[in-house]
């Protein structure tokens, strides 16, 4: 990322980390909120809170509008990252550089930090989103988060990944996992930050379509990293999709096709910003971060 717009990122990105901190507070009973708080603070991307925030200004609302909903979505990740990488789900050891939540917390604790997570985002859309959104906004938003949150969203993402280990599916099927488990979340993010800035629906529905391409960008990009990359370099350890067969788009089509579906997927998302004309440098970056790090 270009070093000015990094740096307009990494503003966002410490706003978002500092009310993360904030919303959660650790009172009794202090190890559900503290293995709540490990995995939240243990340093991620905060692509998607960014992206929330960044559609949202860019359109016209204020940052103290959407950081409630932008946190809430990170919250929502989080809780997908700790429940995944339980023992009964993908098994992993480590995630964004550390232990994950069950190797210290327990898988008790782990499990019920992530439900704890997941309870406690729309709250904090609730409570904390200011005056100036109107009551019809915030529901609207709401049943965003829980479409992507629920078994219309990210649920059957995983369910239907954790289906195809060591098996061969459709195409359609692979689409399917990476819709659901991941574009999901990034189409939350855009919307969200569109519909609490008031924009029209055509905007909103443009947005999807660049979060649906970005998104199935970033899960295939994902799953080369887990081929080519080093834990150092992706804070988790790498080769666990070949270990246990995912089904994944490296797996089905090898790296070659992946990275060049790494790059038809990003440019078509970078067209749809163009006709946009939200003229956001740091999504703009955020996707042509993904195409060169495959080069
Ligand atoms: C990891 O997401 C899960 C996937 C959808 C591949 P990120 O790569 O955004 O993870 P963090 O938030 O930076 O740890
Ligand atoms: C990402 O799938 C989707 C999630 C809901 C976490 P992965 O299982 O590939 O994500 P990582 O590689 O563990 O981050
Ligand atoms: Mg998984
Ligand atoms: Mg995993
Ligand atoms: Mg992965």
């Amino acid at each position: 990322m270009r070093d000015d717009i990094k740096e307009e990122f990494n503003k966002i990105k410490n706003i978002v980390d500092r009310h993360l901190d904030e919303y959660v507070q650790v009172i009794y009973p202090e190890s559900i909120y503290e293995s709540m708080k490990y995995s939240l603070l243990a340093g991620g991307k905060r692509l998607r809170p960014v992206m929330a925030v960044e559609t949202s200004l860019k359109l016209g609302a204020h940052i103290e509008e959407i950081l409630p909903t932008a946190c809430a979505i990170e919250m929502l990740h989080c809780q997908s990252l700790i429940h995944d990488d339980l023992p009964c789900m993908d098994n992993d050891d480590y995630r964004r550089g550390k232990l994950t939540n069950h190797k210290v917390y327990g898988e008790a604790t782990a499990t019920l930090a992530g439900d704890a997570l997941l309870s406690y985002a729309p709250k904090i859309i609730i409570d904390k989103t200011p005056k100036s959104i109107s009551s019809d906004v915030i529901l609207c938003v709401l049943n965003e988060f829980f479409n992507a949150a629920g078994v219309e969203g990210i649920i059957s993402g995983q369910i239907v990944d954790l289906d195809s280990e060591k098996k061969k599916i459709s195409k359609e099927t692979l689409e399917f996992i990476y819709e659901y488990k991941t574009a999901c979340l990034f189409k939350l993010a855009v919307r969200s930050g569109a519909i609490i800035a008031g924009a029209d629906e055509k905007i909103v529905n443009q947005l999807t379509l660049f979060a649906q391409y970005f998104g199935h960008a970033f899960q295939i990009y994902d799953d080369v990293l887990d081929v080519t990359a080093t834990i150092e370099e992706i804070g988790k350890t790498p080769g666990k999709d070949e270990k246990v067969e995912k089904s994944t788009y490296v797996a089905m089509y090898g790296l070659e096709q992946a990275k060049n579906q790494i790059l038809f997927l990003c440019n078509n998302a970078c067209d749809i910003l163009k006709t946009i004309n939200i003229k956001s440098d740091i999504l703009m970056e955020i996707v042509s971060d993904i195409s060169k790090g495959i080069q």
